[in-house]
């Protein structure tokens, strides 16, 4: 039997969607839900994906049917910067064989070294805020401090991870992938373009990221210190062997886990930690009650806090930074009742899942509470996704955006300047216009 087609909008309302979907891509997938349910094509060429929301299709996809979907095809769009090794681009057998050599920089033992340097960065910012009284945008800045602290917790201390041009070239390569779908496809290197800039700025974030590998690679062999300081996930990488005793990584191995480790958790900490401040000022019994638990508390004791954590999941349940998780067919595969052939790009939407009636009460409603009690189905709560997937960093970025918020809240007053209630937008989901914040010493 051919597999059933999946419903979606055809002609001239598909034209509409198109350009909706430009404009605010959230919006219109969610119009999509109401109108078609579960499963729901929409798109064109390669931006043409099956859409599926709710804890049945997570669990296809992410576990009962997980070797039914290749990465390429779905992250196609981050490939530019992570490069074609990276762990989210990697398919069986490789993704194991790297994420073994990955993960363990990534173990909670590293924890007081993550909120060390969390710490360093963010202490003294605030500290200077708060001095000069400035009303900053946020978001924008802590884009800016996020690459550099988790640059540091890759690198270590070496100058690269410090250094300003470098840090600001890694920020805008992610530029590029946070454009509307439809304007990545416009890869045109001319003079000004954003291609072109992009592409510049890559191949300076390359120059020095090789050499500062070579550098370190060499020290290795040699069994000494590399000059000047390092430390960091990296040494860990390049110390990882493989059974016959060779380097588990390549170079170009490790330049793509280097760059997409450092990407893809600047983008999306400093995304949830945005939040995070925003919808404290949304919703002010839940913001009163953050603001009380973080009082005094050092980043390290923060980390235990209950408010705290269930604060934090409900963030992450109403704002998922990753509001999709994306995948192609290998074979065929039914999904939600759905037939699909091999070949057909797949999104799972994580932000439509997680306000799903059937399992969240008053799932729109900002309720910290609800994560009292039994962990949520781990396929209706997937800010992290789940399975051999799973979110190497799960741990680096909560740890962080919690000792950010005691940083914050726990030390100043915290004035969201235009206490407006913002729009979810963009590839990584963050806040439509910034953040104005300003910071004063606590009355
Ligand atoms: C709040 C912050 C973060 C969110 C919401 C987030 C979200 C996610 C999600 C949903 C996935 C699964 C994608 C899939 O199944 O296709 C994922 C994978 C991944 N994340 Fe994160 N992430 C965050 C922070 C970080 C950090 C700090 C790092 C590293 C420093 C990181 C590195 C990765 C990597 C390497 C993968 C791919 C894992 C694999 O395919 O084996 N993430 N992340």
């Amino acid at each position: 039997m051919p597999p059933t087609p999946v419903p979606g909008p055809r002609g001239r309302e598909h034209l509409q969607v198109l350009s909706a979907a430009g404009d605010d891509l959230h919006d219109a997938i969610r119009t999509l839900h109401e109108r078609y349910g579960d499963a729901f094509t929409f798109g064109a060429g390669p931006i043409r994906f099956a859409w599926f929301v709710g804890r049945d299709a997570a669990r296809t996809v992410l576990f009962e049917e997980a070797d039914a979907f290749s990465q390429r095809g779905g992250y196609d769009f981050l490939r530019p910067v992570g490069g074609p090794t990276a762990l989210i681009h990697s398919d069986e057998p490789d993704h194991k064989a790297r994420r073994k050599a990955v993960q363990p920089a990534f173990h909670g033992r590293e924890v007081d070294a993550w909120l060390a340097r969390g710490e360093a960065v963010l202490g003294p910012w605030f500290d200077a805020l708060a001095r000069s009284g400035a009303t900053v945008d946020l978001y924008r800045e802590l884009r800016t401090r996020f690459v550099r602290i988790i640059a540091g917790i890759v690198l270590g201390d070496a100058p690269l991870a410090r250094d300003d041009a470098w840090l600001r070239d890694v920020n805008a390569l992610m530029d590029f992938p946070g454009r509307p779908m439809l304007e990545q496809q416009w890869k045109i290197p001319l003079p000004g373009t954003p291609w072109a800039r992009f592409l510049a700025a890559r191949r300076r974030v390359d120059a020095a990221l090789h050499a500062e590998l070579a550098r370190r690679e060499a020290a290795f062999d040699a069994d000494r210190p590399a000059d000047g300081a390092t430390g960091g996930a990296l040494d860990l990488l390049i110390a990882q062997r493989r059974e016959d005793g060779g380097p588990a990584l390549s170079r170009d191995e490790l330049r793509d886990q280097s760059l997409s480790l450092i990407s893809a958790g600047f983008d999306t900490t400093s995304a949830a930690l945005a939040w995070a401040v925003q919808l404290a000022f949304e919703h002010p019994t839940a913001g009163a009650a953050l603001r009380e638990a973080v009082r005094d508390l050092s980043p390290t004791d923060v980390q235990h806090d209950p408010v705290v954590d269930r604060y934090l999941k409900e963030v992450l349940r109403l704002r998922p930074p990753a509001a999709a998780v994306l995948r192609r067919t290998t074979r065929p595969v039914r999904i939600a009742g759905t037939d699909l052939p091999a070949g057909r790009r797949v999104a799972l939407s994580v932000l439509l899942t997680h306000r799903d009636p059937r399992v969240y009460d008053a799932p729109d409603a900002f309720r910290p509470e609800r994560f009292e009690g039994a962990p949520p189905d781990p396929f209706a709560y997937l800010p992290f996704g789940y399975g051999a997937r799973y979110c190497v960093g799960a741990g680096t970025s909560t740890a962080l955006v919690k000792a950010a918020l005691a940083l914050a809240f726990g030390r100043y007053d915290v004035e969201l300047v235009d206490a407006r209630p913002r729009k979810p937008v963009g590839m990584t989901l963050q806040p439509e216009g910034g953040l104005p914040v300003r910071l004063r010493p606590r009355a």
